[in-house]
């Protein structure tokens, strides 16, 4: 079966075919970071037009690559949220229309659900009965950690009465952010050091050359649920840090040279970075990444599960992945993450999540919207 995923949702205009929601046989995704970047952020009108620029060559070049005829596919997933309205909603229509157009079903997918599938993705599923096999076991917690999102769900395998195939998936939300995300924190803080945007890749770059414990900004304490992440106190006690400080002189020295520098190479970067500036970048980083690790390692043991699934852009992060790899050797869990070009936004997850809705029969109906705001699981 042959899924046309697309995903709108944020800054990049990705399609995909994917094949029995396992085989992955084209993946493109056009990025909008050159657009946004001189504003240090996304700029939702600007990016709704970029999409729609964008979607119909997007599609085009994914059913090029996998050599198949827009004719072929069998099925359609597209992003319903949660994300910005504007740009869900261009490849909303256009999944929409094409589906119709063909007479082939289509899924609305939830995009946390898709950075969850870019794990089974990867790690082999059984194609024949649609089930998880090898590595990816169920049940799991999983942590989807993003620029807009930061959740540990519990996945568990459900069975339809009617029908024990093919698998359904349901998702037990067990903590989430209370305010930023993490990679919104990487950006933030990124933008605060004028290191460029999207951060993450940025800050993960320079805090090898800085040293981690120059600044000990402490666990960071949650009241309530602990499985819950808060991460705007860290950004702010990083603020405290630099403000009226050398070090924000030499940020605002640092702004005024990136200036003509949409691309600049992590050395050049750092050429420009003090010690105390990379000692700063290093702390942080590492203060995220230790708060990340405990709060999954924690629902893990909670749910009694061995595996433990880890996904969205910050799961790119150099350290998040050694650490998370050093646990499953020392603690004993089955640790999956993604490559990094399947963490990021893409519409091959959007492709496989889509696929398991579809065999399912959970089809959308010509009411289908999006939505800015869309929590996944109970
Ligand atoms: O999953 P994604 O592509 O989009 C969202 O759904 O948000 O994630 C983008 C986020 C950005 O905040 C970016 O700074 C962060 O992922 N990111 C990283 C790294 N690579 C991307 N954060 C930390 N370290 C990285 N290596
Ligand atoms: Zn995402």
């Amino acid at each position: 079966m042959l899924v046309l995923g697309i995903e709108s949702s944020c800054d990049e205009t990705a399609a995909a075919i994917v094949a029995d929601g396992a085989q992955i046989l084209s993946s493109v995704v056009a990025s909008q970071v050159p657009i946004h970047a001189k504003f240090g952020g996304v700029v939702p009108e600007l990016a709704s037009r970029e999409h729609l620029r964008k979607i119909e060559p997007v599609v085009h070049e994914a059913c090029h690559r996998a050599r198949v005829g827009i004719r072929d596919v069998d099925g359609v997933a597209v992003t319903e949220g949660p994300g910005l309205v504007g740009s869900l909603l261009v490849g909303l229509v256009y999944g929409k229309a094409l589906a119709r157009a063909l007479e082939i079903p289509l899924a609305g997918v939830n995009h946390l659900e898709g950075h969850i599938h870019a794990v089974l993705l990867e790690n082999k599923v059984d194609r024949r009965a649609g089930r998880p096999v090898d590595e990816a076991q169920l049940p799991a917690v999983t942590l989807v950690v993003s620029g807009g999102h930061t959740s540990l769900f519990l996945v568990e395998e459900g069975r339809r009465q009617d029908n024990p195939h093919p698998v359904v998936f349901n998702y037990r939300r067990l903590g989430q952010t209370r305010d930023d995300a993490a990679g919104e924190a990487f950006d933030k803080v990124a933008k605060l050091l004028a290191l460029g945007y999207p951060g993450g890749p940025a800050i993960d770059q320079l805090a090898p050359w800085g040293d981690a414990e120059a600044v000990d900004f402490g666990r960071i304490k949650m009241r309530g649920n602990p499985l819950d992440f808060s991460f705007s106190g860290l950004k702010t006690a990083v603020l405290y840090r630099v403000r009226g400080t050398a070090l924000a002189v030499e940020a605002e020295e640092r702004r005024a040279w990136r200036q003509a520098r949409v691309n600049c190479p992590a050395e050049e970067l750092r050429a420009h970075c003090s010690q105390a500036t990379l000692g700063l970048i290093a702390s942080f980083r590492n203060a995220v990444v230790r708060d990340l690790i405990e709060r999954t390692l924690a629902a893990a043991e909670a749910a009694q599960v061995d595996s433990i699934w880890v996904s969205g852009g910050v799961a790119c992060n150099s350290l998040l992945r050694a650490r998370f790899a050093e646990a499953s050797r020392s603690r004993g869990f089955r640790i999956l993450v993604p490559a990094p070009v399947l963490c990021t936004d893409n519409a091959a997850m959007i492709a496989a999540a889509g696929y398991y809705k579809l065999v399912a029969g959970q089809v959308a109906d010509a009411t289908l919207t999006a939505h800015a705001s869309f929590p996944l699981g109970v």
